[in-house]
């Protein structure tokens, strides 16, 4: 059937829209300087969507409607590239880059060089194809010489241009490769693996493992919803850029509306190279996003061509790594902890050893499918890994050095604690102590239960618990609350003023929030999060308990597993009787009083920007008070989303979701 004309009209507005659109984008993600109001942008945007859904033959792949996703892949195609992707020589100390430097010198003839500096990503490196000025291919780095195609997946990345425009909004250049990385930001990092904790899917290692898994999802649509951020450092093949040097390259690339790293030097000295390293480095774990060096490149390009390449690497560049957060040692033992649900985790003491700054002797080993793929063994010299502040881990066994009277690892068939069985589920990686009134299961259970953004107990710190369960003093959450003053003094290291003092944080902390109360409790994947989703939910103790997988499900932000786990939970008499004991021994659950009649009932927000009239967690406690929900991230479950002054990326999602966009006096008049 022939596709009917559509009115000229129309189609001239439809481009219309989508120029302004690439534009507005570009203003805010690239500039970080908006033009125009949300609203203004909102309009834009949902008037495109409508005349595209009107007129499907209007569609275009490179339409800003299309950084919400596309529907999914069966697998990736693969591309060869126009020019390979190289990788870089390592160099780890002033000598090397040194030794660099007379190299280049002596093989351009010149007396002096000039560099640029640039920080060294973790992430993704991509190729992004531009023919005509429009996004058509971008691929990963792959072997070098052919990469997938992962061209949707990058669309949803909202910093990567998917039009280039010259000055006078002319479509350019006629063919240009660009190459980059993609990454995501500590944060966007930490707020992944927390959702997928909760949601009960295996987290992440590092942020260059969540940036590549994001990228290598065959449904775009799930990409879109990861925070991925891009920087350009570079081009393929291209035509007529007309730059001499790769500093201007750079500026070339962020006319066209790249992102730049703004931390990079052009046109410095090789001194000036080696101070800026020390100075990188110090603000290296400052940096929103992980680097692991800097990377040198010769500004000249005629230079860079005279130097060329060898078959894996530019002689005009070079990657000046920082030192390593890595280090060898020894396991002197693997000891097998049990923790609050009863599972069991394998740590390995360490021959002590500085890494990144501290002295490091336990390792986690995780499971014990993790010991048997390391095959990490008592006796064997290992690689341990300290990143920022994520907990130690051992990333290899040095199996050259094994003399073989190593001794492998077996897990324990029975608790190492409590003597019961342990079972291992199947399909399920941990092995758990089956007895729930094994002593390490309670100590750790009282601790979490004591801890910060639970009961908060002053005074009842860890050691005290653990004293306090050897000693069959505390045998249950209970206990806590009809503890003897005179028995409590008489425990080692109390004396009567640090007993009296228990006591009172003990009686300080009686009265608690439904929400700190169900995530004491130490439910299984019942985090803060959830836990704050569940109190917003059930109106009280009684109703949660009554509730069924199939209604807790049909919450937003509770999966089948934590519906499973809480289900399990109160189905158990020894729990529900835990509960009344609580009650019984003065426990007072808070139950906040907004309940359904409230104006922003089973709303659910989500705040950026900064408010003027009000801070954002006055405004947070408003919208409460009113009955709504705040969340952190918006999704086609988010109602509104409050935007203040300089709102970030959640405000465009909000947009390309459709999801409604309000002001500050909006939700003073919504509230009202
Ligand atoms: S230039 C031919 N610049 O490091 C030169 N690479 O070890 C190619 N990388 O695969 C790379 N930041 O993924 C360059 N500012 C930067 C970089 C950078 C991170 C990555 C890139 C590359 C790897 C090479």
């Amino acid at each position: 059937m022939p596709t009917p004309p559509v009115d000229p009209h129309i189609t001239k507005r439809v481009a219309e829209l989508r120029a302004a659109l690439h534009h507005h984008n570009h203003r805010y993600y690239v500039l970080d300087d908006p033009e125009i109001s949300d609203a203004e942008y909102d309009a834009l945007m949902q008037e495109l969507i409508r005349l595209e859904t009107d007129y499907p033959q209007l569609a275009s792949p490179d339409s800003p409607t299309a950084r919400v996703g596309a529907p999914p892949l069966a697998k990736f195609e693969t591309v060869k590239h126009a020019v390979s992707m190289l990788s870089l020589e390592n160099g780890f100390n002033e000598a090397d880059i040194k030794v660099f430097d007379e190299r280049v010198r002596r093989l351009t003839g010149r007396k002096t060089v000039l560099y640029t500096a640039e920080p060294k990503l973790d992430g993704v490196a991509v190729g992004l194809v531009y023919e005509g000025g429009r996004l058509v291919t971008a691929a990963t780095r792959g072997d070098g010489v052919t990469g997938e195609v992962i061209t949707a997946n990058v669309k949803t990345v909202p910093a990567v241009p998917l039009v280039l425009l010259d000055a006078h909004g002319q479509r350019t250049p006629q063919f240009l490769e660009v190459r980059g990385e993609i990454f995501l930001e500590r944060e966007g990092f930490k707020k992944l693996n927390t959702e997928r904790l909760e949601e009960g899917l295996p987290l992440f290692a590092n942020p260059r493992n969540a940036a590549a898994g994001s990228l290598r999802q065959l449904d775009s649509r799930i990409t879109a919803r990861r925070p991925l951020r891009i920087y350009v450092y570079g081009v393929g093949s291209t035509q007529n850029l007309n730059v001499a040097s790769h500093g201007d390259l750079l500026q070339s690339l962020k006319q066209l509306g790249f992102r730049i790293n703004p931390l990079t030097r052009s046109a410095i000295t090789v001194e000036e190279v080696l101070d800026f390293h020390g100075e990188l480095e110090g603000k290296r774990h400052a940096l929103a996003y992980e680097i692991d060096g800097m990377v040198i490149k010769v500004d000249r390009l005629s230079d860079q061509l005279q130097l060329g390449n060898t078959s894996r690497s530019p002689r005009w560049a070079m990657a000046y790594k920082f030192p390593a957060i890595q280090a060898t040692t020894t396991v002197d033992a693997i000891e097998v902890q049990v923790g609050r649900t009863g599972k069991l985790t394998p740590v390995a003491h360490l021959k002590p050893v500085r890494v990144g700054g501290v002295t490091v002797s336990r390792a986690t080993l995780h499971n014990e499918d993790e010991v048997r793929k390391k095959d990490v063994r008592v006796g064997d010299h290992v690689l341990v890994q300290r990143a920022g502040d994520v907990i130690p881990e051992v990333v290899k066994v040095i199996d050259t050095k094994r003399s073989g009277a190593e001794k492998p690892f077996e897990m324990p068939k029975h608790c190492p604690v409590c003597g019961s069985s342990v079972v291992r589920e199947e399909g399920a990686a941990a092995t758990r102590c089956i007895n729930a009134n094994c002593p390490a299961q309670i100590k750790e259970r009282i601790k979490h239960f004591a801890a910060k953004g639970a009961f908060d107990i002053d005074g009842l710190g860890d050691k005290l618990v653990e004293q306090m369960v050897e000693k069959k003093v505390l045998n249950s959450f209970a206990d806590i609350f009809t503890l003897d003053q005179q028995v409590v003094e008489g425990l080692e290291r109390m004396g009567r003023k640090s007993a009296c003092n228990l006591i009172d944080g003990i009686g300080g902390s009686k009265q608690i929030s439904f929400q700190r109360f169900l995530y004491a409790l130490g439910i299984g994947h019942v985090g803060e999060h959830v836990a704050k989703i569940l109190a917003e939910h059930f109106a009280g103790l009684d109703n949660i308990s009554k509730a069924t997988r199939e209604e807790l499900e049909t919450i937003t932000g509770v999966g089948p597993i934590v519906a499973a786990s809480v289900v399990n939970f109160f189905s158990r008499t020894e729990n529900q009787e835990m509960l009344q004991q609580l009650l019984k021994n003065g426990v007072v659950v808070r139950y906040e009083t907004r309940g359904h009649r409230t104006p922003l009932a089973g709303m659910s927000f989500v705040l950026t920007g900064a408010l003027t009239g009000m801070t954002r967690r006055q405004a947070q406690e408003l919208i409460e008070a009113a009955g709504g929900r705040v969340g952190s991230t918006v999704s086609r479950n988010t109602d509104v989303v409050v935007a203040g002054n300089s709102p970030g990326s959640k405000l465009q999602r909000a947009r390309e979701l459709g999801v409604a966009v309000i002001d500050e006096a909006e939700l003073r008049r919504l509230i009202g």
